[in-house]
């Protein structure tokens, strides 16, 4: 799966492609999958949800231009195969999940397989997570249709957020955007993606 579609799809970071060979994927797909975990594409985890396609979580991995030690606020824990990346990365990660049997699952997940360094928080992610703001970057793995402000907000000076935005059902653009001071904020498009949707009701089951 490296190989050919992390390295073969143009990821270069090193650390990035290391740890995408250290993470246990098919940890993180129900069993009906599991022969396909290390295929690079999408899989559903329950409740209309998907872990997303490896070439896509290096992607927007690399694109966050990390350090170790950085504090990073993902929004759309899912299985928590994304925060288990940033965190083999040596990332502390703020994870908040908006389905409760997902924000569970995921929680227990990521403490069997030893990553101290996830706290997953259940409820609507479109507020992010004001107490441990700000930010050295933002990841949003599920699509709203416009930039949550309390995100911008919570975003470092110089931090990076990567985020889909577009209509429901349809395809989105992927957007990297840098906080370049107070008011301003620096956006290029990385290209077409096709995520599910950012929701704003908080399930608990
Ligand atoms: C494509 S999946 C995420 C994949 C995940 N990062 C992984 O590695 O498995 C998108 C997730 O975002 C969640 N989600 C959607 N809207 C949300 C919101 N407002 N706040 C938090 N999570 C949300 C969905 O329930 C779903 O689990």
């Amino acid at each position: 799966m490296v190989r050919t579609g992390i390295v073969g799809w143009g990821i270069t970071d090193p650390a990035v492609i290391e740890v995408m060979g250290n993470v246990p994927r098919h940890a993180f797909v129900p069993e009906e999958y599991l022969s396909q975990a290390y295929n690079n594409h999408p899989l559903p985890i329950g409740y209309g949800q998907t872990i997303s396609q490896p070439y896509i979580v290096a992607l927007m991995t690399e694109a966050l231009d990390l350090e170790n030690g950085d504090r990073v606020l993902e929004i759309g824990t899912g299985s928590g195969y994304q925060a288990a990346v940033l965190a083999e990365l040596g990332i502390d990660v703020y994870t908040i999940e908006i389905i409760g049997p997902l924000a569970e699952t995921a929680t227990m997940r990521l403490q069997e397989l030893g990553y101290t360094n996830v706290m997953v928080r259940h409820g609507d992610g479109y507020y992010g997570w004001e107490e441990h703001a700000r930010f050295d970057a933002i990841i949003v793995t599920a699509a709203p249709d416009h930039v949550p402000q309390p995100l911008l907000e919570q975003l470092k000076i110089g931090g990076v957020m990567v985020i889909p935005v577009g209509p429901v059902g349809g395809y989105q653009e992927l957007w990297h955007i840098t906080r370049q001071d107070e008011e301003n904020y620096q956006s290029v498009s990385m290209g077409g993606v096709r995520f599910v949707p950012l929701t704003r009701e908080v399930r608990e089951e």
